[in-house]
């Protein structure tokens, strides 16, 4: 017996998405931003892929995060934001640190000196996000007292950015010049910045001048999962790095005239031979594709017919006389010829790549290839 719906993470393929957004970005490192387990697809394997393909640092969002890959082997850094509760631990765990305010930072230098520690830390600034960290025209002085806080070791200093996918618009630009401003404050206060970082997946595609001299360092997310965000366009050539598949759970000659599922959404306007597939909503899938999305049988792309239910969705089956109970259904990736990529969910959902994979079940079982 095995788990009805599967997730398959192609790790090779992910390691070769990771290799080729370093090529694009070079001599820029590139440092997987795994938070949230790695959008949900697991962070314990994919993380291991990523070090063994080079990943010289990782970036989570919080604690629990940071101490899932205490084994990892690189440094673990926590971006934009942290609690005071959460500095001791994740002092002691030797995990990387944001700056996001004086107070924040004096409050992580001085539990680094009762520790008997010293904290390595990224200053966070914001230059147009507006969500976190400092704000860029009160960075200079604020770099004044962090750099008189004894027990903090300020290697980095980043920003991000909130529009990256429409390339070198004039508001990214205004953010780069305003962090150029901050970087030249922090050097004459004699900061030696190890990394300096900005671009997110977006940038990488669509800002190359965030991925060069002053920077060495980018974050990269979606783009590991062979995904980007359809608002931009794409430079580094991906590939798609997921495969969801479940079975066929039932397969029926329906009369014309009958309603299928809930809301009676769909009616058979000839006789129709219909497949119940064991996937649902409850496993991630978009109550958007209910009518409007299709999955492969034997290489076929078969539509949705009805409403997706929490556990099963029905397809109609009549391009497909040769499909029996127990076939292998894909409803992501590719089978054959045809392929559903993510994106496809996305724009019938009318959201974005990284809602979609951040939202598959729980009860999906995560399989790894390689
Ligand atoms: C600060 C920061 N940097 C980088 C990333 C990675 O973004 P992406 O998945 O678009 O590469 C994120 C993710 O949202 C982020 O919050």
């Amino acid at each position: 017996m095995q788990h009805r719906v599967i997730l398959t993470v192609d790790l090779p393929t992910l390691a070769s998405n990771y290799r080729a957004v370093r090529t694009i970005v070079a001599p820029c490192a590139v440092m997987p931003v795994l938070k949230a387990n790695a959008y949900g697809l697991g962070v314990g394997p994919i993380a291991h892929a990523l070090v063994a393909a080079g990943a010289p640092r990782i970036a989570v969002a919080e604690p629990f995060e940071a101490l899932a890959l205490a084994e990892a082997g690189v440094p673990i850094q926590i971006l934009s934001g942290i609690l005071p509760d959460e500095i001791a631990p994740m002092i002691e765990a030797g995990v990387t640190l944001p700056l996001v305010s004086v107070s924040s930072a004096k409050a992580i230098s001085e539990t680094a000196r009762r520790l008997g520690r010293t904290a390595v830390c990224h200053v966070a600034l914001d230059t147009g996000m507006g969500r976190a960290g400092f704000l860029w025209q009160d960075a200079p002085a604020a770099l004044r007292t962090l750099v008189s806080f004894p027990h903090l070791a300020i290697e980095g200093l980043f920003t991000h950015f909130p529009l990256a996918y429409e390339g070198a618009s004039a508001f990214t630009r205004e953010q780069l010049r305003r962090f150029r401003l901050v970087l030249d404050a922090a050097h004459a206060l004699g900061l030696r910045l190890k990394w300096i970082h900005a671009a997110n997946s977006d940038a990488i595609n669509n800002a190359p001048e965030a991925c060069a001299p002053p920077f060495n360092l980018v974050r990269c997310g979606i783009n590991l999962h062979g995904a980007f965000d359809a608002a931009g366009s794409l430079r580094v050539p991906l590939r798609p790095v997921l495969t969801m598949t479940t079975r066929l759970a039932q397969i029926r000659d329906l009369p014309a005239g009958t309603p299928i599922g809930y809301g009676h959404t769909y009616r058979t306007r000839r006789p129709m031979r219909e497949g119940t597939v064991c996937a649902g909503y409850a496993d991630g899938l978009p109550l958007a594709l209910s009518n409007r999305g299709s999955v492969l049988v034997r290489g076929v792309a078969v539509p949705i017919v009805g409403r997706l239910s929490m556990d099963y969705l029905t397809v109609n089956l009549d391009d497909v006389p040769e499909a029996r109970v127990g076939d292998v259904v894909t409803l992501l990736g590719r089978d054959g010829d045809a392929e559903i990529p993510v994106q496809d969910w996305a724009n019938l959902k009318g959201t974005h790549a990284y809602d979609i994979i951040c939202s598959i079940g729980s009860r999906v079982a995560r399989e790894y290839r390689g």
